[in-house]
């Protein structure tokens, strides 16, 4: 049977890397036949990661998406269940950063990374969890961020936003345990994405790459049923890199 996958932010960096892994898990495992829904707003980004996708043989969906107009995560949800009847997994990858001193901050910034960050996440999280709920399963990813506990001089806005992901995944748990559905926080510290602009080799040279993440998340979701990978871990050998 198909297994339904939204994935949000599948135009570029970590969702991207999520989208092909998905895909290419399913090239000669005839127990795994993933329809993935990529969902982000730039639609030639994900036209072009579609297309990637399907050339391994996976059945792929584009549903251009703000996360933060809740009217689009609507859309992005009902079309989903209009077309497909189900959702297996959802992928909340979608995010935003915006880093600079405290107090260059404006409201501005505030809004922009709650907007997505934190509203469109819990706002996509409950509808699609009514779903599941009434399925008794199901997979939620959050793609918090070591920012979602440590904190950094440059990300007020953005740490206040993972550890309010991670309020929410804390809370989404204790009802998901009930409906036979999987939470997983995956917690990465830095990744080479287009998230971080200009970075020199220097710093490059030890980063993550996005398949470092979408890798174990891939293995995550093809665990065992009875078993549940509640939290990912995720640095660069050298610790964190920040300051
Ligand atoms: N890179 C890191 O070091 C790192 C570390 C820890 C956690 N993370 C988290 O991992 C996730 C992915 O980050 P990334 O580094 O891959 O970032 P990225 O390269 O900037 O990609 C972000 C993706 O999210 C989409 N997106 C942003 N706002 C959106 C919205 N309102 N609605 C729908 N889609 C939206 C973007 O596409 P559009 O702009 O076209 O919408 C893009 O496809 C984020 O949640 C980030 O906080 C990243």
């Amino acid at each position: 049977m198909k297994q339904i996958i939204i994935i949000t932010g599948a135009g570029k960096g970590i969702g991207k890397s999520i989208a092909l892994d998905f895909a290419k898990a399913a090239v000669n495992n005839n127990d795994f036949e993933p329809l993935l829904i990529l969902a982000s707003r730039t639609l030639s980004d994900l036209e072009s990661v579609a297309t990637e996708c399907r050339s391994y043989g996976t059945e792929t969906d584009i549903i251009q998406t703000d996360i933060a107009d809740i009217t689009e995560v609507d859309r992005l949800v009902t079309t989903t269940m209009e077309h497909y009847g189900t959702i297996d997994c959802l992928v909340n990858n979608a995010g935003v950063g915006r880093f600079k001193a405290l107090g260059e901050m404006t409201e501005e910034d505030f809004d922009y990374t709650m907007a997505t960050n934190l509203k469109g996440t819990f706002f996509l999280t409950q509808k699609v969890f009514v779903v599941m709920e009434k399925q008794r399963s199901g997979h939620i990813f959050f793609i918090t961020s070591i920012a979602a506990e440590t904190a950094f001089k440059s990300s007020s806005l953005y740490s206040m936003s993972k550890f309010g992901q991670k309020g929410l995944v804390e809370t989404i748990r204790l009802y998901a345990k009930t409906c036979n559905v999987k939470i997983t926080n995956v917690m990465p510290g830095a990744v080479y994405t287009p998230m971080w602009g200009e970075v020199p080799d220097t710093v490059k040279n030890v980063m993550m790459m996005p398949e470092d993440i979408s890798v174990p998340i891939v293995q995550a979701y093809l665990t065992t049923q009875r078993t549940s990978i509640e939290e990912l871990v995720i640095r660069p050998v050298c610790g964190d890199i920040s300051e």
